[in-house]
């Protein structure tokens, strides 16, 4: 379970983030960064969401003091056409401090290797499910963006509606993990790779981005918006984040709101 005391003390003095708002319990993080307004540089975190939010008006279903909810502000000096690379950015980080972390606990099968990816655009998966999803909302207008952060940590169970899709570190390590710790491992991994938004490295951020796909080549089913469920051979991953896939010979390219990768090859 997280604790207001280690939070703070992890994250005493890092200019990364000066302001923490801890909650036992709130609707949304995300929510909650919104509406009040927080400063940029602010940590919105809590061990249960009454009301979590995902992407595309879904709800973010997460097991109370079992796992990491939170939202990170920041500003970001990035054109709106470019926005897209705060994703990349916000997704890279948190894949590479479960990795990380995975490592580190020793566990060394093939886990720690290719199992772990960016499921286009920003899902985290292991070895096949989803173990973490992040929710960015902007202002473009001032640059101002909230980062929603969701992974499954120590939780074991799920409704039936994600059972088959979903999973958390602890399934598939058999760890129990120190969500403080893990907590810390991800904002370092944040604020290590914002240097790169920082200093407008937008091609550096893409295609670290793009090798954690490990997707390129892979053969998929997805389903389009129309409802029509398709087969095809990924091609590419633009900078500008459309999909391009093959089809009978025929490429086609796709944004992310236009279907939704079933298998991931
Ligand atoms: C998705 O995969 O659809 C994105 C899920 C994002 C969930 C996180 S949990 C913290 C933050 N607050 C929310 O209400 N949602 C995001």
């Amino acid at each position: 379970m997280l604790e207001r005391n280690s939070i703070s003390k992890l994250l005493e003095n890092n200019p990364f983030i000066n302001n923490i708002y801890f909650f036992d319990e709130i609707n949304s993080t995300n929510c909650y960064a919104k509406q009040n307004k927080i400063p940029p540089d602010s940590l919105v975190i809590t061990n249960f969401q009454k009301n979590g939010r995902g992407r595309f008006e879904r709800t973010w279903e997460s097991e109370k003091n079992n796992n990491l909810t939170f939202t990170i502000t920041k500003k970001v000096n990035i054109k709106h056409c470019e926005q897209n690379h705060i994703v990349y950015y916000a997704a890279y980080s948190v894949y590479s401090a479960v990795k990380h972390s995975i490592k580190s606990i020793g566990f060394n099968s093939k886990l720690s290797g290719s199992n772990i990816r960016i499921k286009w655009p920003n899902d985290i998966l292991i070895n096949q499910k989803k173990a973490a999803g992040i929710l960015i909302e902007s202002n473009p207008v001032d640059n101002y963006y909230i980062i929603g952060i969701g992974i499954n940590v120590n939780s074991i169970s799920f409704s039936n509606d994600l059972v088959n899709t979903t999973t958390s570190l602890q399934i598939e390590t058999k760890h129990l993990f120190n969500l403080n710790v893990l907590l810390f491992d991800i904002i370092s991994q944040l604020q290590k790779n914002f240097k790169y938004l920082e200093e407008h490295k937008l091609n550096k951020i893409y295609n670290l981005w793009k090798k954690s796909l490990k997707c390129i080549g892979n053969e998929v089913f997805y389903l389009h918006k129309s409802g029509e469920k398709k087969y095809g051979k990924i091609k590419d991953i633009s900078q500008s984040g459309n999909i391009f896939i093959e089809e009978n010979g025929l490429i086609k390219s796709f944004n992310n709101g236009e279907i939704k990768l079933i298998n991931y090859g």
